[in-house]
This record gives structure tokens, sequence and C-alpha cells, in this order.
């Protein structure tokens, strides 16, 4: 049963093919509008999240599917004290094709070890957060008109911001990259991607804690939160969180055509002045979200034989 658990489960084939699909289904809709008709989304959220399960739960009505939910640990029987992987096969018998975000790490990966059904990894704790990635390729692509041959500056929580490790790995592996880290101290890319990706592949990268110093070369920069809820302590949370505030001050030295990025939820590391300026795509980045869930569950299910 193929399932999404990590970026890396796609070729890059595979994510074009995403892109294309998601790039039809915005020119003509109505051909997809009944795709899924008959089918069930399960969506199982046991962390908070507007955008993720809000774009999953749009797309399948969008295709003509359904959606039954659970949101928050405490509202379904893992409360209780029932496992990952029970909860895997018991949803498996009432749903067609599972998104899960879980706090802990591997929580997607067990779930679709243990279902029947395909499973998509709606971000698991720090680890990663695949269909996050496919907005963002698919914001970069219609931005850019290319994946390759960037310059990819990615600012902020570096070391707990599992959006950014997924991005990390799916540019990686599209030719003439290169990626400027931009993060305090503390918050570096964990050494794990830097060796077993960036450097392994051979792919060039600078760290750095300025990013005013590095605005001038970049083509996308992608903000992210400092991410409270991954910190064991408070106080270094606060000292940290506004480490990067981008403003239209500091994007006076950036290219005319770069594109800012953003996962969102935003706190406060992009001043809300900087919206209105052309060059903001994080608003943008959540609709693009929306069609390549789409194009991802249509994929997913018609490997799996539920659809034609
Ligand atoms: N980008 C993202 O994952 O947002 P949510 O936490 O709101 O789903």
């Amino acid at each position: 049963m193929k399932s999404l658990i990590d970026i890396l489960d796609m070729t890059t084939g595979e994510l074009d093919e995403l892109i294309a699909v998601a790039e039809d289904i915005i020119a003509n809709p109505e051909k997809y509008a009944e795709a899924c008709h008959g089918l069930k989304l399960a969506s199982l959220f046991f962390e908070p999240s507007t955008r993720t399960r809000m774009s999953f739960e749009a797309a399948m009505y969008e295709l003509g599917g359904n959606v039954i939910s659970v949101t928050g640990a405490g509202t379904s029987s893992a409360a209780k004290g029932e496992s990952v992987a029970d909860t895997a096969k018991t949803v498996s018998c009432y749903t067609d094709i599972i998104a899960i975000r879980h706090p802990k790490e591997g929580a997607a990966y067990v779930t679709a070890q243990n279902a029947t059904i395909p499973v998509i990894n709606a971000g698991d704790g720090g680890h990663c957060h695949p269909t996050q990635t496919l907005a963002d390729l698919l914001t970069i692509w219609r931005e850019k008109g290319r994946l390759t041959n960037l310059t990819i500056g990615v600012c902020g929580d570096l070391k707990f911001g599992r959006t950014v490790h997924s991005l990390i790995n799916a540019m990686s592996r599209y030719e003439g990259n290169r990626f400027v880290l931009i993060s305090p101290e503390e918050l570096k890319v964990p050494s794990y991607v830097k060796k077993d990706v960036l450097q392994q592949k051979g792919i060039p990268y600078v760290q750095t804690t300025d990013l005013e110093s590095v605005m001038p070369e970049l083509d996308i920069l992608y903000m992210t939160r400092v991410q409270r809820e991954r910190f064991f302590n408070e106080e270094d949370y606060l000292r940290l969180k506004d480490s990067y505030i981008l403003t239209t001050d500091k994007l006076k030295t950036a290219k005319p055509d770069l594109s800012i990025l953003h996962p969102l939820p935003r706190v406060n590391e992009i001043s809300v002045a900087v919206d209105d300026d052309p060059r903001a795509c994080y608003f943008k980045q959540v609709l693009n979200g929306k069609y390549m869930r789409m194009a991802l569950i249509l994929k997913l299910l018609r490997e799996a034989g539920k659809i034609r």
C-alpha cells in the first residue's frame, strides 16, 4: 500500500506529476468534482492545525468525497491509552485514506505499517511535513517557473521546523539549487540533515545568523516560526522567538523577483506590512496546498485501486 510519510517516498518524477495534476485541477476543477464520490478521508489530527486539516478536508470535499475526523488527542480513544497501531487498524475499517498529524516522530510511519489503506503524514513531531513541501513546491513552480537553479534562503527555527527538513530534502533533488541557512546558533539545521542530505549530495550551502547580509542573493526566502511547542524551556523560547522579523525595510536590498514563503502560522516573524508586497507568496502557498493535497489524494487512491 503506497503512503506518503516522507517527501523522499516520492521520486522527482512523481512530484512533477503531482504539480501537473494540481495545475490541471486549478484550470479544470469541474473535471475532478466527482472523482472521489463515495469515498471517505479520515482526518486524524492529534495536534493543532488550521491549514493542513482544513485543506485536506476541503480537498476531499472538492473531489466529491466525504470526511470523518478526530480533532485533538482528548476526543478519541487515544486519551484512554489506545495505541497508534490499533487506531490505524480501526480507522481502516471505516475509511479509504488517512491523513494524520501527531506530536510523536514516527507516528505516521507506524500508522502506515498497521493501516490497510493509504496514509498521509500531515506532520509528525519535529520530523517532517511532506504535504507542506508539496504546497511549497507548487508555489515555487508557479512563481519561478522552475524548481532548479535557485538560491533558497531558509530562515528561523531550522532545528525543530519540520517543514524546513522536508523542503531541503525535496529541493536538494533538483539540479543547481543552493541553500542559505539563516538561524540563531541554537536553532541550526540538525546535523543529520546536513550530513545525510546536503553533504552527501554535494549541495552547496552556507550557514549564517545574519539575514540582512544575505538578502540580495536570495531567489526564495522561506521564513519560519520558532516552534514553541518543541522547546523544553520557556526561557529559551522567549529569548529566541523574535530572532528574525522580516520588515519592508529589510526587503529593500532583496531581488525584485524574490519570492517570500512561510508555511504559516505566522507569529511575529513577518511584519503584516510585508503582506502588501507583491513578493509575499505565503497566502498563495496556503491555497496551493489544497490543490496539491487533491492531487495527492487522487494519486494514492488510484494506486490503491479505489478510483480509476
Ligand atoms: N503549515 C501548517 O502546517 O499549518 P497548520 O499547522 O495550521 O496546519
